[in-house]
């Protein structure tokens, strides 16, 4: 069997578990994981501590502007062994994952000045292999020549649901309908977006786990995994 560290690329919609099971893999392969809609939300945090964006108004040529001002890295926590994200230095994990933060950054994603800065990195990041990234755009741009890609999906009520309930372990007041708004909308904007549209790449398998549960899906996938490997 091949010890070559290939590149994985996880595309899909939003909350399908992509984050999840690409952690999943990373560890059981020893890859680095990369989360690259941490990344996009950590921007559009920038954007709302700075007041360029709201939900009533995005001042885009303000935030376009500060982009050179915008640093973002991962730290890994040693307690969990999972990579956060600092923006400016400051660790914003928690604060990215709020449903105020999700309801604004699809038009954040959008910008093609924002994506290019990101991309880069993201390449720069996956130069070497041996990483599972995830994303929307992965298996199409940020690396097309990717030896493994997958396109995770599920029903829009599975997803809702399961992000509702991440929100609220997290302690955040939201209701369900908000829940599946945002996420019915998000899919919208980050698939009709004229810049890097979320899509599935032509070689990548599809994996829809409406009906598997986490320990079917991760099997399913590491022997998919295992074998592409094999055979690179
Ligand atoms: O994976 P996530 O839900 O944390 O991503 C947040 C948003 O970032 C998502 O709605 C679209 C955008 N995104 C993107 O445009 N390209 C990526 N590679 C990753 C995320």
């Amino acid at each position: 069997m091949s010890n070559k560290k290939i590149i994985i690329a996880i595309d899909g919609y939003s909350s399908t578990g992509k984050s999840t099971v690409a952690r999943q893999l990373a560890k059981a392969l020893g890859y680095i994981y990369v989360d690259t809609g941490a990344m996009y939300r950590a921007v559009t945090l920038y954007a709302m501590q700075h007041n360029f964006i709201s939900q009533s108004h995005f001042d885009q040529e303000a935030l376009e502007h500060s982009l050179p001002l915008i640093n973002i890295k991962f730290e890994i926590n040693s307690e969990s062994g999972i990579a956060e994200v600092l923006l400016n230095d400051r660790n914003v994990e928690r604060e990215i994952r709020t449903l105020n933060v999700s309801r604004l950054v699809s038009p954040v994603a959008a910008i093609s000045r924002v994506r290019k800065k990101l991309v880069e990195q993201q390449q720069l990041m996956g130069k070497d292999g041996g990483i599972v990234m995830d994303g929307r755009d992965i298996g199409t741009v940020v690396f097309p020549e990717a030896k493994l890609k997958l396109f995770m999906t599920a029903t829009a009520k599975d997803r809702a649901e399961r992000r509702y309930k991440e929100l609220l372990e997290r302690g955040e007041k939201v209701t369900y309908e908000d829940v599946l708004k945002n996420v019915v909308n998000r899919d919208h904007i980050d698939s009709t977006r004229k810049d890097s549209p979320l899509r599935q790449a032509k070689d990548a398998i599809m994996i829809d786990n409406s009906n598997l549960t986490l320990k079917e899906q991760f099997d399913q996938i590491l022997k998919i995994t295992r074998e592409s490997i094999a055979r690179s």
